[in-house]
This record gives C-alpha cells, structure tokens and sequence, in this order.
C-alpha cells in the first residue's frame, strides 16, 4: 500500500503562502510514490471548539476532518506563525480531531496516535516561522504523533516563490525534499491507518 499523507497549511487566505509551501511538499511526495490528499481547512465547518457544541452535536466538518486524518499514515503541515506560535485555525482544527468519537476512550486520538508528521512554515519574516514550527512539534507530540527532526522554514516568504509556485533558492527546496523523503520513510515503518 503507498504511503498515504494529508496536506494541509494553517492559513485558510487565498494567496496563502503556507498553502503554496503545502503545494511544493504534496508535489514532492507525490513524485516519490506517495498518495497525498491536500485540503484547506476552509473547506471545513469546524465552529471554535466548545465542549456544548460537542455534547450537543458533534460538528460534521470536524467528523469528516477527523475520519481525514484517521485514514492518512501521516501529515505535511505548514503553519503560519501568528505571534510566536501557531494559527488559531490550525490549533481549533487539531482540538476538534483530537476528539473521542463513537465510543472511543478519552485518549484514544485516532487521528494522531502513531502517526507521522512532517512541519514546514513560510513568513514574511526573517525567522521563517520557526517559532510556530516549535510550537506546533510540541502539540502533536503531545498528541502522540512522530514527528519528523527535519523541517523546513522559508523566511521573507513573499518574495520566495518564482511565478511558476516553486521555491527560487535550492537549498530550502533541497530541504523540502529531505524532509518529504522521511516522512514517507517513517510513515512506511509504522502501523498503518486503521480506516
Ligand atoms: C495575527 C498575525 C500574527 C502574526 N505573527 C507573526 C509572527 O509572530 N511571526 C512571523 O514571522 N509572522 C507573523 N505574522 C505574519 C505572517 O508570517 C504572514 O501574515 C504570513 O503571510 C501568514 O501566512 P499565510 O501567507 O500562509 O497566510 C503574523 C500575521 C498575523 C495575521
């Protein structure tokens, strides 16, 4: 079975310049065997997470986002850093996932117990979003999902991407692929979805 990865950035903006960096990741894993399924979170009714929301009815977006992340080995996550950690978007969307769902035990978290990840960020700033990257490794690890030790960080991000969506420098697009390339590695040595 092919490595199975779900893309997906912290910013639900068109022009997002962490979904284009999700783009170059999927093409990446795409050409090196890998399935990838690549979202926006806008695409997801996912209301700000409330424990009486949750009792009442829990949300069909963050249902269908959950049963997404269950069926994926793994995730290329960029994150846009908003004041030294991540976007509210991405946290409430990880807060809904992590959610017992039919019966599950409190702990269970489905859709990220041994699970790979691979982390990226693009700013307009010259630190590249690192401090979001940190914050983020923390969560999922948190979380019990393996995170990958290489990342990728693209500072001074507007002006970072030639007209075609690629990355102009080699060395970022080099790391780009390092880090794909052990997310899929890791992905193919641990157990694999279970929906
Ligand atoms: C509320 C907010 C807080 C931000 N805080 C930071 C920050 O702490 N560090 C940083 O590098 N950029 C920060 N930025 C700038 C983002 O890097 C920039 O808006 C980036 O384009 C967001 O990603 P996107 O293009 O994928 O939407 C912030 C932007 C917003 C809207």
């Amino acid at each position: 079975m092919p490595v199975k990865l779900l893309a997906l950035s912290g910013s639900t903006r068109a022009g997002s310049l962490n979904q284009a960096l999700v783009a170059l990741a999927a093409a990446e894993a795409r050409a090196r065997g890998a399935e990838v399924t690549e979202i926006s979170l806008k695409a997801f009714d996912l209301p700000l997470y409330d424990g009486d929301i949750e009792a009442n009815a829990f949300p069909q977006g963050a249902r269908d986002l959950k049963a997404l992340f269950r069926s994926h080995h793994g995730f290329l996550i960029a994150s846009p850093e908003y004041n030294g950690g991540v976007s509210g978007v991405l946290k409430n969307a990880i807060d809904w996932v992590s959610r017992p769902t039919d019966g599950e035990g409190l702990v269970a978290l489905s859709g990220f117990r041994g699970k790979v990840a691979g982390l990226m960020a693009a700013s307009i700033s010259p630190f590249g979003g690192l401090r979001g990257v940190a914050h983020l490794r923390q969560i999922l690890s948190t979380i019990q999902v393996v995170v990958a030790t290489e990342q990728v960080m693209i500072p001074f991000a507007l002006n970072a991407f030639d007209e075609t969506g690629a990355l102009k420098e080699p060395l970022p697009a080099q790391l780009l692929g390092g880090m794909v390339a052990r997310v899929i590695d890791l992905a193919e040595r641990l157990e694999p979805p279970t929906a």
